[in-house]
C-alpha cells in the first residue's frame, strides 16, 4: 500500500496538484493585508514627531503660480539692470542655439516625461514663478543659471549643473535664455 502510494506520487502528473497547492499557499502568504494602512515614506518624520508628542502642523500644499496672472513688474522684479537692458534685443530662436552651444539640452528637456539629470523646462516660466518666495520668475531663472547651488530643486542634486555659466555666457546670451525660459508657460 505504502509502496503503491510512493509509486503514484513519483509520476510527473501527480506532482501537478501538489505544485498548484504550493503556488496558492505562496500567493496567499504574499498578498497584502487589507487592514494594514499604506503609509507614504514622506510621513516618516511627521509620524516620528507625533509619537514624540510634538504638535505636527499639516504641510501647506504649494499653490501653482501662473505667469499669466502676474504683471510685467512682478515678472522681472530684481533682475540685474544689464540683463533687463539686453532683454530688449532678446531673441528666443537664438536662445535655442545658446542652449545647444552650452550643453544645457544635455541635462534639460522641454518634454516633461523625459527623465534627464536636470529638471524639465516644460512650463519653466510658471514653475519659476512659484519656486522661491520673494524671487520673481525672471530673477529666479537668471539666479538658477548663474548660481545653481543657491537653491536646489527638490529631488535634484547640487553640484551637477556647472556653476560658471555666469562667467562664460555673455549678457545677451543670458537674456536670450531668460526670455526663452519665461516663454515656456501655460
Ligand atoms: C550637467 C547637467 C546640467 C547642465 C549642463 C545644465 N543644467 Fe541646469 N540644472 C541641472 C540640475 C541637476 C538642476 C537642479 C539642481 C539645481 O537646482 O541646481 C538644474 C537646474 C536648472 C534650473 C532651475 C530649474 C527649475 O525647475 O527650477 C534652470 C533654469 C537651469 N538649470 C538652466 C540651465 C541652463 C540655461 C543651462 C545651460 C546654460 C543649464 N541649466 C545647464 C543640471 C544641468
Amino acid at each position: 500500500m505504502k509502496a503503491r502510494f510512493l509509486l503514484r506520487c513519483s509520476r510527473p502528473q501527480s506532482i501537478f496538484p501538489l505544485a498548484l497547492l504550493l503556488m496558492v499557499i505562496l500567493l496567499v502568504s504574499c498578498s497584502p493585508n487589507a487592514n494594514e494602512p499604506i503609509i507614504s515614506p514622506q510621513l516618516g518624520p511627521i509620524l516620528a514627531a507625533r509619537e514624540a508628542g510634538q504638535v505636527v502642523a499639516a504641510l501647506p500644499t504649494p499653490t501653482p503660480v501662473l505667469l499669466a496672472s502676474l504683471s510685467e513688474e512682478e515678472i522681472y522684479a530684481g533682475l540685474p539692470e544689464d540683463i533687463v537692458a539686453a532683454l530688449a534685443t532678446a531673441d528666443t530662436a537664438r536662445a535655442e542655439q545658446v542652449a545647444l552651444a552650452y550643453g544645457c539640452v544635455g541635462c534639460h528637456s522641454l518634454d516633461p516625461n523625459q527623465m534627464m539629470s536636470g529638471p524639465t523646462w516644460y512650463h519653466m516660466g510658471d514653475t519659476a514663478a512659484g519656486r522661491v518666495p520673494g524671487e520673481s520668475p525672471a530673477f529666479y531663472i537668471h539666479h538658477s543659471i548663474v548660481a545653481p547651488n543657491d537653491y536646489l530643486v527638490p529631488g535634484y542634486q547640487g553640484g551637477i549643473m556647472p556653476a560658471d555659466f555666469g562667467q562664460r555666457m555673455s549678457t545677451q546670451e543670458l537674456a536670450d535664455i531668460v526670455a526663452y525660459l519665461l516663454e515656456q508657460r501655460q
